[in-house]
């Protein structure tokens, strides 16, 4: 008799917990559900907190956006290159002046793209900004010896 209430206590209690386990698993199941849907697109919440926290005006410092092409000779002359080559700083050859170019152009245009792509003393190759491609910078140097009458 004593083993018979044992027993229905006990299985009452083995079905009492699964009952428990099913519905905690369902529960789990259905919390997962929530918060997977809240994070449907983490890139759109990027963008969005990135608009947020985005500065109200931007002072564009690249020389004529990468998105619209190659950039040209002027273009990079007149930004990248004439951080030195403007008033002469390191004794670069300043853009306009003849006389700073004319030993260079004697030893031949060639030598002067060269050392325009691989850099020569204090002339840091490509003039210091990698994403400017071959093209650019032969216009770039282009620009450049037309200042003076010569050209590439
Ligand atoms: C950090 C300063 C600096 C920047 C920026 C710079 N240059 Fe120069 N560049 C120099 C200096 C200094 C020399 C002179 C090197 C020497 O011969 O001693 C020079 C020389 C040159 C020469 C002559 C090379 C020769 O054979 O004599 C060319 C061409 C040239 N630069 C092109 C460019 C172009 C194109 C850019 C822009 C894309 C550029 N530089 C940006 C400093 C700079």
């Amino acid at each position: 008799m004593e083993d018979k209430t044992f027993m229905a206590t006990f299985q009452a209690i083995i079905f009492f917990l699964i009952v428990m386990t099913v519905i905690l698993i369902g529960f789990t199941y259905a919390i997962g559900k929530v918060i997977s849907r809240q994070e449907v697109d983490p890139a759109a919440d990027n963008a969005a907190i990135l608009e947020h926290i985005s500065p109200v005006g931007q002072v564009a410092v690249s020389a004529g956006g990468e998105a619209s092409g190659p950039r040209s000779g002027k273009q990079l002359a007149e930004t990248v290159c004439q951080t030195c080559h403007g008033a002469g700083v390191l004794g670069a050859p300043k853009l306009g002046v003849k006389a700073d170019w004319e030993a260079r152009i004697a030893r031949g245009v060639d030598t002067i793209l060269s050392n325009a792509v691989n850099g020569i003393a204090a002339m840091p190759p490509r003039g210091g900004d990698a994403s400017i491609t071959d093209e650019e910078l032969k216009a770039a140097v282009d620009y450049m010896l037309q200042s003076v009458g010569s050209k590439l």
